[in-house]
């Protein structure tokens, strides 16, 4: 089925003017970009966001790195396109992405793995409506 996603191109990623090659592999992929938008997170913002990490050891790393610099916001929409965003981004520690994803060409490292994909429905309609509104995604 044609499904939507939410999908981040991180500030790792922008800060290496990145955003049009990895946009244009999820275009090649068969992705349409039905919503985009540039944002430098707040605290607040990156902390809601990620707050089914708030207890990870991680988490403060996380929310420093995603308030570092500005980051794409996305919907992209194609069939089944909650699984096929995770395949092409790769694995999220991009020692273990396999060949030809987007993790393995430009991530750094765990923390700085240059995207995010939702992973699942449920968690797709959330990220979608915590970044844009219905009349910002144009289908
Ligand atoms: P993402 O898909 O955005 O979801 C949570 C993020 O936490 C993850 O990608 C990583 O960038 C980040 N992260 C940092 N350290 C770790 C870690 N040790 N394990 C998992 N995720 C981590």
């Amino acid at each position: 089925a044609v499904e939507r996603t939410f999908s981040m191109i991180k500030p790792d990623a922008t800060r290496r003017n990145l955003t049009g090659a990895i946009t244009k592999m999820f275009e090649d992929a068969g992705f349409s970009v039905i919503a985009s938008k540039r944002v430098w997170m707040s605290r607040r913002e990156a902390e809601g966001f990620y707050a089914v990490h708030k207890e990870r050891p991680f988490f403060g790393e996380l929310v420093e790195s995603m308030c570092s610099g500005p980051t794409i916001v996305q919907v992209l929409q194609g069939e089944n396109a909650i699984a096929r965003n995770r395949e092409i981004m790769g694995a999220t520690n991009p020692s273990d992405a396999a060949e030809g994803t987007i993790r393995k060409a430009f991530a750094l490292s765990i923390g700085e793995n240059s995207v995010h994909g939702s992973d699942a429905p449920e968690t797709a309609s959330q990220e979608i409506a915590y970044w844009f509104s219905e009349t910002e995604i144009v289908g």
